[in-house]
């Protein structure tokens, strides 16, 4: 058989026009949309709603009502005014989110994830499910495609990395990056960047959104995120009904 091919986008724009088609692809934002999203699903919430605005979220909360659901999300990293939480995976535990519709914005994720509405399956990554995330494209067995949210436009470092953490998983269960030196590029910087101790983390630490989130008071969110398989689910987004569920292992393919 032929291997699966894998690609890598390193930012939604950097996407060839029709490229996502067919494909199983993986939006990653590392800091911090997808770990929070992973993090919501895997303490309980029925299921997330990803909106491109604040506006969007509010009259997405609107339609559905009543208490089941919490609006989440950050603009310049910080919960927006009026909404019951931010976007720190810390803030996403069961006693919060179990069984609740999380309608959720943030400055890049989100966008990233409408923008790659024309993919045949859709899964959000992060390091938090990274095993459970590759196992899945296994069992799916299509070609992938990686499209990283970056921040601000700017290629982001975290996202490159778990890209690339991806690529060097999937090559073993036998996906080879084809036509596309953006997967070689994260490849390398990951397997450069992991040979250091503790190199990941500081990577993470370092990057723009890193950084910004350091500077916030949100240091601690950099260190969670940078660690592996604390959430062992996939997320899915399904584009007929909007929502990101949690995917059946056993009903994957
Ligand atoms: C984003 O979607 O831009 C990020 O998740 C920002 C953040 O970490 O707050």
């Amino acid at each position: 058989m032929n291997p699966l091919p894998i690609r890598v986008s390193l930012l939604p724009d950097l996407v060839p026009p029709g490229a996502l088609a067919g494909r199983a692809v993986v939006v990653v934002d590392v800091l911090r949309a997808s770990s929070t999203i992973v993090q919501a699903l895997q303490a309980g919430a029925e299921c997330v709603v990803p909106c491109s605005t604040p506006d969007d979220a509010r009259s997405v909360r609107s339609r559905f009502g009543g208490h089941s659901t919490l609006l989440g999300g950050e603009r310049a990293g910080v919960r927006i005014e009026g909404f019951d939480l931010g976007n720190s995976p810390a803030e996403y535990i069961a006693g919060v989110v179990a069984r609740k519709i999380l309608v959720f914005t943030t400055t890049n994720g989100t966008r990233a994830i409408h923008a790659s509405r024309e993919a045949q399956r859709l899964f959000i990554g992060c390091f938090g499910n990274l095993c459970t995330l590759v196992q899945t494209l296994a069992r799916v067995a299509l070609p992938v495609h990686i499209v990283c949210a970056g921040t601000g436009g700017q290629v982001g470092a975290d996202d490159c990395l778990f890209a690339g953490r991806v690529v060097s998983a999937c090559r073993a269960l036998g996906f080879h990056p084809d036509e596309c030196d953006q997967a070689l590029i994260a490849e390398s910087c990951y397997l450069n960047t992991a040979r250091q101790p503790h190199g990941v983390l500081d990577a993470l630490r370092a990057s723009i959104g890193g950084r910004n989130l350091i500077s916030i008071g949100f240091g601690s969110d950099v260190d969670l995120c940078a660690r592996e398989d604390w959430a062992p689910c996939v997320p899915e987004f399904c584009i007929s009904s909007g929502t990101i569920r949690v995917v059946d292992a056993h009903h994957a393919a």
